[in-house]
């Protein structure tokens, strides 16, 4: 299914990662290698260490503990040029797109050549003619050319998600990361912001690290699936003959919180895996192995 260039090298390296906040551990020792054109998907319920461990691999946080290397370069010694050169390497949408509203899309997706200019531009004349012809091409392939002139904040969130998506292209990334790029859309639009990132992965050679919560849009579009528990890795694994109910299993025999069994059994349920005794069946098998000590489940 991936299109590696190389299959055997690594892009994206975290070696041993613990992040504390204060008293707060969000990550936990957790390792994740990600090789040169896959699409891993970060699985894991909210506050489970997921924007914090994307955050970490173009360095916007710092670990605790442990190394980061991107690119071959290790993150946690980049300051200044040098970190500014590495973050062009790398892209990322969120979950609020993030968009300027009042801007135009094109004027939006141009924003994103700016770390290849110097000072800040304002308005479409500011940029030179090859980059609003790149930005327009940019466009073409998120399937929103005929957009370009409309204001931002006039298109639906799917649209205003594949606008990012374009102004992450413009920096001509090698990494993209995503932090919950369909959160925020219904599920029609989400599979085609999910297909398009995957379309896109596979032309440009692109390695894509994106955050998730439903484990079947990362069945459905990842190549690895790496699962995340109180910033621990209980999940690392390849999605291809993988089953829903395998990733639920592994997610059921780590929940241990009340909270937690509501978030997984309406997920089954949302997904129709469920009938009426199917979330007692979670639940028992949640409960059952809650008293499992081992972090690490593979
Ligand atoms: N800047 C921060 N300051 C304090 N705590 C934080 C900060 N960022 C994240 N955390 C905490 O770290 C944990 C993991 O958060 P996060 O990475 O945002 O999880 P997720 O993206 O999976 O929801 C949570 O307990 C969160 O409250
Ligand atoms: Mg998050």
């Amino acid at each position: 299914m991936t299109q590696h260039t190389a299959p055997t090298e690594t892009v994206v390296s975290l070696a041993g990662i613990t992040k504390r906040f204060g008293d707060t551990v969000a990550l936990d020792d957790a390792s994740l290698d990600v090789r040169r054109g896959e699409v891993v998907v970060l699985l894991g319920l909210s506050g489970s260490g997921k924007s914090t461990l994307l955050r970490h691999v173009d360095g916007l946080d710092r670990p605790t503990d442990g190394r980061v290397t991107v690119l071959g370069r290790e993150v946690t010694g980049l300051t200044g040029r040098a970190l500014r050169q590495l973050r062009s390497e790398v892209g990322f949408i969120f979950q609020q797109f993030e968009l300027v509203p009042s801007l135009t899309v094109l004027e939006n997706v141009l924003t994103g050549s700016l770390a290849s200019l110097r000072g800040p531009r304002l308005g479409l004349w500011s940029y030179g003619r090859s980059a609003k012809v790149e930005a327009l091409a940019r466009l073409e392939r998120v399937g929103l050319l005929d957009r370009a002139y409309q204001r931002a904040d006039t298109l639906s969130g799917g649209q205003q998600q594949r606008v990012a998506i374009a102004r992450a292209l413009m920096q001509r990334p090698q990494v993209l990361l995503a932090d919950e790029p369909v959160a925020s859309l219904d599920p029609e639009s989400s599979d085609q912001v999910m297909a398009l990132i995957r379309e896109i992965a596979a032309d440009e050679g692109l390695t894509v690290i994106c955050s998730l919560h439903q484990v079947d849009l990362a069945l459905s579009w990842a190549d690895r699936i790496v699962g995340l528990r109180h910033g621990r890795v209980v999940l690392d694994t390849e999605t291809e003959g993988l089953s829903k109910a395998q990733v639920m299993e592994i997610y059921g025999r780590v929940a241990t919180s009340t909270d937690q069994f509501e978030a997984i059994e309406l997920e089954l349920s949302a997904a129709g895996v469920l009938g009426a005794g199917g979330a007692a069946d979670a639940r028992g098998t949640a409960g059952g192995a809650a008293s499992v000590t081992g972090d690490t489940v593979r």
